[in-house]
């Protein structure tokens, strides 16, 4: 255990695949007080599936040798009724990954097995307030479960990780204009984490400009849209393996923009249950810009969209209904 030198109390933040490769960025960068404030100490509760206790209690000695000053304490248990207790924020992470020769509807299965009674164990044992993302893919489809087998939580309680697109559109739109990653303003990633989902610029701004004035239309529509739509596949591709730093970091800029707030005037993308704005049928949980304060977020109304925009927004709505559609058949969600 460490010293901490902070006055707030602990809060607890509970990561489900804790030994993966996510996992193994994730953890140091809460426990050094990234994601939710370098006065805030932490205590991780962290579970997994029982042949990966081990590999996670290495991962615990190391987090131990940090002698991080936040962190509080380490709990570690493949019972999810544990790893949930009284948490705060819940972050999971832990998937069945797509092997060779699974079929969308063999994962989402696979999944729903995961989500359902993890949402159960949430909607019994964390906090009133807890605060979820969802990391582990079909990412929104699983929050989707994990929600609609909480139903004494706030269905908003919920919410899928878009920021990893979200930080890829930004980056690729930062290195086309030459400019620096916080010179860009309000780019949007709407709906499904998928090769679906549209990062959209009408919105965005490099310098104060709008970047459609600064990119070709051409580029935009055909180079853009489907490099940030298939990053995701170009590292598997390069690495071997998927992302996994650049997803931890990620799921620190959501929960830290959602637990802390976004800047004034500054708004983020966040898979969230539709409440229909937009056209979005209602309870799929779909990316839309937000704003965020004091814990809360809400949606960004009142931007045009344009005819070539709606047919994206829709095409992606279309895949989560689709998802949604299986995961009632297998009974997950109503
Ligand atoms: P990984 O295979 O390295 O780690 C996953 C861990 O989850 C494993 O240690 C496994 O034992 C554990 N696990 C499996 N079932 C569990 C359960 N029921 N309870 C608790 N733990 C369980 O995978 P990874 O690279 O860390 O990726 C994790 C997930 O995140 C994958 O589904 C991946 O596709 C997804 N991902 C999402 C995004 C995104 O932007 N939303 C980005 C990258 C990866
Ligand atoms: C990513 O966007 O990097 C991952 O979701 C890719 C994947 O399929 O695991």
């Amino acid at each position: 255990m460490t010293m901490n030198q902070s006055t707030k109390q602990p809060v607890r933040v509970a990561v489900t695949g804790a030994a993966g490769q996510i996992g193994y960025s994730l953890l140091f960068r809460i426990a050094s007080g990234d994601m939710l404030g370098k006065d805030q100490p932490v205590i991780l509760q962290l579970l997994e599936i029982t042949p990966a206790l081990k590999a996670l209690a290495g991962v615990v000695m190391e987090l131990r040798d940090c002698a991080f000053p936040l962190l509080a304490d380490v709990i570690t248990s493949d019972d999810p009724m544990v790893a949930f207790k009284d948490a705060d924020y819940a972050l999971l992470v832990g998937a069945m990954p797509r092997k060779a020769g699974m079929e969308r509807g063999d994962l989402l299965g696979a999944n729903g097995g995961i989500f359902k009674p993890q949402g159960e164990a949430l909607n019994k044992v964390a906090s009133r307030d807890v605060k979820v993302l969802v990391v582990g893919n079909p990412a929104n489809t699983n929050a989707l479960i994990a929600q609609q087998n909480a139903p004494d939580l706030d269905p908003k309680q919920f919410t899928a990780m878009v920021r990893l697109d979200l930080n890829r559109a930004i980056s690729q739109l930062a290195e086309k204009t030459d400019a620096p990653v916080t010179a860009i303003k309000n780019v949007i990633i709407w709906g499904n984490h998928s090769s679906t989902q549209y990062p959209d610029l009408s919105q965005a701004t490099v310098n104060g400009t709008p970047a459609l004035d600064l990119v070709d239309r051409e580029w935009y529509e055909t180079t853009y849209i489907p490099t940030v739509a298939k990053r995701g596949a170009a590292i598997i591709e390069a690495r071997g393996a998927s992302s996994a730093a650049s997803a931890a970091s990620a799921a620190i800029d959501h929960m830290r923009d959602w637990a802390l707030g976004t800047a004034e005037g500054e708004w983020v993308s966040m898979g969230i249950p539709s409440d229909g704005s937009y056209g979005i049928p209602e309870g799929l949980i779909y990316g839309f810009p937000v704003r965020t304060h004091g814990g809360q977020y809400e949606i960004v109304q009142g931007l045009d969209v344009s005819d070539f925009s709606r047919g994206k927004m829709d095409a992606t709505a279309q895949e989560l209904t689709e998802e949604r559609d299986e995961v009632r058949k297998l009974g997950l969600v109503k």
